[in-house]
């Protein structure tokens, strides 16, 4: 057996015994509260959901099963000659909480690799999407056509004990995201570049790959690939498209139908597709003002902007309240690079201008390559530990009203 299922599937006993332990010592302790505003406001805030591969600290940012980005940019394997982190490494962080070796992260290269093949049916069904389909649509469609070949799917039809879901779940996932690059890039040069496709370089890592068949040459893209699919692959599991994925696979969906819909979710520009919002609200900025605006001339159009009901995108977060560690890392390499365009709101859009990746309304669908990382990670987990299907209770304002002014034990 391939060595990181293995090693995945010698944690799933203990895991399993030490949340029955919980669930049995613990049970009843009470964890959260919710109030009135947190029922109206978007659930913020309330501790009601396992998610075992990453936790947000409002103050100190993300960290992966335990550790920060710039420890991970340390100590996980890079590419040989390269600075950045691996995502497949981070793939094997989350899926098993431990730091991989090189051999691990080589291994994980060469099976996604081997799975890296677009059939002939999906590449038909994006021939007949129109080209001017925002480029989130056709990666959502490409997932879900994908959903006739779930081995989750085949395996549960024919009659599967529950204690082995994880498997075909694993299974899914490493077909899943061994294909997305090939899709992504597929759709990129499709829309683009006049259908001239670049084919995979057997000899590249999975995001030097990705970076290789958008068809950027220079090697410091690879890198940027890397550390970009390493950074916004997971955020704990209340975020829209984590959440979206856990919510969808409760049901026993499989990996494909969960993703798609996660995929939905990351394209609404509150959440990921504010990747390629700032860089248009840049560029609008630059139209309308040019580029060598006053501190006093840039305070008034963001004035005009918030007066005028619109957001800023690229600040604010429901969760942080500070400087996004990954803004920071970012920031470190665009430092690096020759002359990145000096915009510290919305480096992610900015490097990938610079590096000739001009077409914003692509960008969310690499945000989406790399989340879909941390999200089926945890979809392996939610299997593996047999979590059932969710079902949050709902009220109406009605029942709501009438319940908060009558004494608190009224019951539903
Ligand atoms: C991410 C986001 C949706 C979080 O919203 P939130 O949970 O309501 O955040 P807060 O509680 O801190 O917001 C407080 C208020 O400031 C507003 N606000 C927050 N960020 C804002 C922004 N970038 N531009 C304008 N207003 C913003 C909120 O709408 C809210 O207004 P309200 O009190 O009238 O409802 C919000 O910050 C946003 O819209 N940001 C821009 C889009 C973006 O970059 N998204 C990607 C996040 S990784």
């Amino acid at each position: 057996m391939f060595s990181l299922k293995e090693k995945f599937k010698s944690k799933i006993k203990a895991l399993r015994t030490k949340v029955r332990m919980i669930v049995k010592e613990y049970g009843n302790v009470k964890i959260s509260d919710v109030t009135v505003t947190q029922a109206y406001g978007g659930i913020r805030n309330v501790k009601c959901i396992i998610t075992e591969t990453s936790a947000v600290d409002p103050y100190k940012g993300v960290r992966f099963r335990g550790y920060t980005i710039p420890e991970l940019r340390e100590r996980l394997p890079r590419a040989s000659g390269g600075e950045e982190p691996l995502p497949e490494g981070m793939f094997y962080l989350l899926l098993t909480g431990e730091l991989p070796t090189k051999k691990d992260v080589e291994e994980i290269t060469k099976e996604w690799r081997k799975r890296s093949t677009l059939p002939k049916y999906l590449i038909n069904i994006l021939k007949t999407v129109p080209k001017d389909t925002h480029p989130m649509t056709q990666f959502s469609i490409a997932i879900l056509s994908l959903q006739k070949d779930s081995i989750f799917t085949q395996k549960y039809k024919i009659g599967m004990n529950k204690a082995d879901y994880w498997d075909p779940m694993f299974e899914d996932t490493m077909n899943l995201l061994a294909k997305l690059p090939l899709i992504a890039a597929y759709i990129y040069r499709r829309a683009y570049k006049n259908n001239k496709y670049i084919s995979v370089n057997p000899h590249l890592d999975w995001g030097g790959n990705l970076a290789h068949m958008l068809g950027v040459k220079e090697e410091e893209f690879k890198e940027l690939m890397r550390l970009y699919l390493v950074i916004h692959c997971d955020h704990e599991g209340g975020n829209v498209s984590a959440h979206t994925t856990h919510l969808v696979g409760s049901a026993l969906s499989d990996a494909y139908y969960a993703l798609s819909a996660g995929i939905n979710g990351l394209a609404g520009p509150l959440h990921g597709l504010a990747n390629q919002e700032v860089l248009r609200w840049i560029m609008k900025l630059i139209r309308d003002l040019g580029e060598t605006l006053t501190q006093e001339q840039l305070k008034k159009y963001i004035w005009d902007t918030l007066n005028a009901g619109q957001i800023i995108p690229g600040y604010g977060h429901a969760v942080l309240r500070q400087t996004d560690p990954r803004y920071l890392i970012q920031r470190e390499f665009a430092l690096k690079a020759k002359n990145p365009w000096p915009n510290v709101d919305a480096l992610s859009g900015c490097l990938l201008y610079h590096y000739g990746i001009k077409e914003f309304d692509f960008y969310t669908v690499l945000f989406g390559v790399s989340r879909a990382i941390g999200v089926l990670s945890s979809l392996i987990l939610d299997r593996a530990l047999g979590l059932p299907i969710e079902r949050p209770k709902s009220i109406t304002t009605e029942s709501l009203e009438e319940l908060v002014k009558k004494p608190p034990k009224q019951k539903f």
